[in-house]
């Protein structure tokens, strides 16, 4: 037996002391999601496969043991039954804390049978989220850690890529941009061209593309562009915990979105920080992929088994886990049936 004395009990105030890991938890939910959603892998049709896999997340989320309000969901509650904002989820034993779903981002990648559709759920403390429903869209900025401090949304493009070159030490010919391919940026991406850097074009999902940016060695050294307000949010939960920064400038499309935007307390001129789209440093981001994607692998069916691969972080720590998960086939028949 052992005569070494027993390790002193870490003290609550002690930073070092292991806790729990809500995001361990996040991920079974986007597992799920994602498993429910490539049941529809490829057959062309968006809405279900979305159907698919809210109805699978709403169905795990209740194990989650927090006290959780959906922040950003899947709408308002007329329009969605399930996930909308407002709802209350969770096992109601743990923390109050603000919770942003996207079942699926990339519907149409999903439909299509395209890379990068992910499943994504994200949690900070209560209160945190900014709210961002009264406007669709966002101008969004991201890069990594190591040119965080050298960009603004507020310059022209040329600039900020300047000084991402600068930071990351490498010719602005060797600086890799994420952008949606989408006829408004048309004009972005001229000047992208023009300032000498490569484009790295998306077909959706500027969640995973936010990540690419903000994340080290995946080849994407920033992001711009006009996306989703709420996929805006859930990545500022992400690069709190990878580090980097995403800046968001409101981008109404309409007079009436502007009045909305103005009446919801939102100003429209303002560039919105990491720490102002989610002011928290404790935040949970789980994301598991769909289909295979530059940033996970998706869902495979292999000799009576699914593998999932997700990415599960925590700002608090700042710990970023790769999960791959093996699972029954015959567990998740339900989610999977015609
Ligand atoms: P969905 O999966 O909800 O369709 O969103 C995909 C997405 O590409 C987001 O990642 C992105 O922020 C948004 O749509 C861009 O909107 P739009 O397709 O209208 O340009």
């Amino acid at each position: 037996m052992s005569t070494s004395p027993a390790p002193t009990p870490a003290t609550p105030t002690d930073p070092t002391a292991p806790d729990r890991n809500l995001a361990m938890e996040l991920v079974r939910v986007t597992e799920a999601a994602a498993i429910a959603g490539s049941r529809w892998v490829g057959h062309g049709d968006k809405n279900t496969a979305d159907g698919a896999a809210v109805d699978a997340m709403r169905a795990f989320m209740d194990t989650v043991a927090m006290n959780g309000t959906v922040v950003i969901g899947e709408g308002e509650k007329d329009e969605a039954p399930m996930l909308f904002n407002g709802e209350q989820v969770g096992d109601g034993t743990g923390p109050d804390v603000d919770v942003a779903v996207d079942p699926i981002d990339g519907t149409r990648l999903t439909a299509m049978g395209y890379p990068n559709a992910l499943s994504v759920f994200a949690v900070a403390e209560r209160g945190s989220m900014l709210d961002p429903s009264a406007v669709f869209y966002m101008d969004k900025l991201v890069v990594g850690a190591e040119a965080a401090e050298a960009v603004d949304l507020a310059r022209p493009v040329a600039d900020n890529i300047r000084a991402v070159s600068e930071a990351l030490g490498k010719p602005i010919s060797q600086v890799t941009v994420c952008v949606l391919d989408r006829p408004r940026h048309e004009g972005l991406v001229r000047e992208i061209r023009e300032a000498g850097a490569r484009v790295k074009f998306i077909m959706d999902g500027d969640v995973a593309g936010a990540i690419a940016a903000a994340r080290p060695g995946t080849g994407v050294d920033m992001l711009l562009g006009t996306g989703g307000t709420p996929e805006g949010i859930v990545a500022a939960c992400a690069i709190k915990a990878i580090g980097g920064m995403i800046q968001g400038r409101m981008a109404p499309g309409s007079d009436e979105e502007r009045e909305k935007a103005r009446a919801a307390g939102l100003d429209v001129e303002r560039i919105y920080s990491t720490g102002d789209l989610v002011t928290s440093d404790n935040c949970y981001f789980a994301a598991t992929g769909i289909t295979d994607g530059e940033l996970l692998r998706g869902v495979r069916f292999e000799h009576g088994r699914l593998v999932t691969q997700s990415l599960v972080m925590r700002s608090a720590s700042g710990t970023v886990r790769v999960v791959e998960a093996e699972h029954r086939l015959e567990k998740w028949s339900r989610w999977l049936r015609d």
